[in-house]
């Protein structure tokens, strides 16, 4: 059975009637360019065969009602009166209602059914396939003329508000805008992007899931954010043109570095660096140099763990194991930081013993069962099936 199948039987199983429309959410990974999004910086993401389906119909009522089946969850919401409540995952869906109500959509209750093969909190962006996913719902369900930017935006403020996460835009516009066998570049400035060509030779994607994911996590977010704000303060006072990190070379950065406090000023060199290493990044992608690659994604690595101090324990043992690994180009940890997922370039014919080993390895020490998926870059978050009833 297919992950549609199943979520469209669950949907009459518990709703006990037929589902309009099924949308499928994507996942992302990001190549390189961690932590530069809030910065206006570049990121490297692709939407990832790792979904959430929604299987959705009409309820002819003033509330929905959605089943979260991973987690064998309900929950229930007033169209009249949308509140947060304590299920983390209902708000990220509740949020995004909310946020077309605030558009002037005028939405009619529905039943949703929700589940898939996408882990949660490992740093794939489940949380955004959910937001992007239901505003992909709303839109179709309601034929609001909506664009896919303006979905991915729309998610964004509604992390924003009502999630409270001051997240940068990476996350819901790589999974809405993915393309299959392409990276998006993106200027996260300017929201124009373009396709690099998702080619990697002899070398395949392989993340690796630490399965733990530490509570730091969004406290130390919003400190990264506002730690970058200040060295963006502090430097505009020299040159007034600058507006994020963004236009902060790394000669600008050295010259005042004195006028900087210390933790301010290694935020801020990596964020800089990071920018450059994400150019030199697309170069080797274009010229299939998958070793380079590779070596920035290490570098980048080494800039998280020590400058913007947002790996862990877990994700450095994965990450030097993979890259004194033979055949593995590069490894990082992936994402907002903390736990999650390493994301590595791993040679095909290594790709399977690179697997056993290193699951191997961190059980050993950490007592902890990883898991790791070969992941490929697909088309973003869509409906896949209009189902019975629509159009
Ligand atoms: C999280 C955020 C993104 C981005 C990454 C770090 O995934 O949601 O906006 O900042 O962390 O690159």
């Amino acid at each position: 059975m297919t992950l549609e199948e199943r979520i469209s039987d669950t949907f009459v199983g518990k709703f006990g009637r037929e589902s309009e429309l099924i949308v499928r959410a994507s996942g992302r990974i990001n190549i390189i360019g961690e932590h530069t999004d809030y910065n206006e910086g570049f990121v490297l993401p692709a939407a990832i065969d790792k979904y959430i389906y929604f299987a959705v119909a009409k309820n002819g009522r003033r509330i929905c009602r959605f089943w979260a089946d991973d987690i064998e969850e309900s929950a229930e919401l007033d169209l009249d009166n949308i509140q947060s409540g304590d299920q983390l995952w209902a708000n990220y869906l509740f949020g995004i209602l909310q946020q077309f109500q605030k558009l002037g959509v005028s939405l009619e209750g529905f039943d949703v059914a929700f589940g898939g093969n996408l882990p949660i909190g490992s740093g794939m962006s489940s949380s955004a396939a959910m937001e992007v996913g239901m505003a992909s719902v709303v839109k179709a369900l309601f034929s609001v003329d909506i664009g896919k930017k303006e979905i991915a935006l729309l998610a964004q403020r509604s992390s924003h508000q009502f999630i409270g996460v001051p997240c940068g835009i990476m996350d819901q516009f790589a999974s809405i805008m993915g393309q299959k066998d392409q990276v998006i570049r993106l200027d996260c400035r300017t929201l124009s992007h373009d396709y690099i060509p998702f080619h990697l030779g002899d070398y395949r994607v392989v993340m690796i899931n630490s399965k733990v994911s530490h509570s730091l996590a969004s406290s130390e977010y919003g400190t990264r954010v506002k730690e970058c704000r200040a060295g963006v303060d502090i430097l505009r006072q020299y040159y007034p043109g600058i507006v994020s990190l963004r236009d902060v070379s790394l000669q600008q950065l050295e010259q005042h570095r004195a006028d900087l406090p210390d933790v301010v000023y290694k935020r801020c060199h990596y964020v800089v660096a990071e920018n450059d290493r994400l150019l030199r990044a697309c170069d080797a992608l274009e010229e299939e140099d998958i070793e380079l690659l590779g070596t920035l994604l290490n570098q980048t690595h080494e800039g998280l763990r020590d400058e913007y101090e947002v790996s862990a324990p877990e994700l450095d043992f994965l990450v030097d194991f993979a890259q004194t690994y033979g055949g593995v180009a590069g490894s990082r940890i992936m994402g907002g930081g903390f736990g999650g997922c390493s994301i590595n370039l791993v040679r095909k014919d290594r790709v399977d013993a690179f697997i056993a080993d290193i699951i191997d390895a961190y059980r050993n020490a950490f007592n902890v069962e990883g898991e790791a998926y070969k992941v490929a870059a697909v088309d973003g978050t869509r409906p896949v099936s209009p189902g019975v009833g629509i159009g």
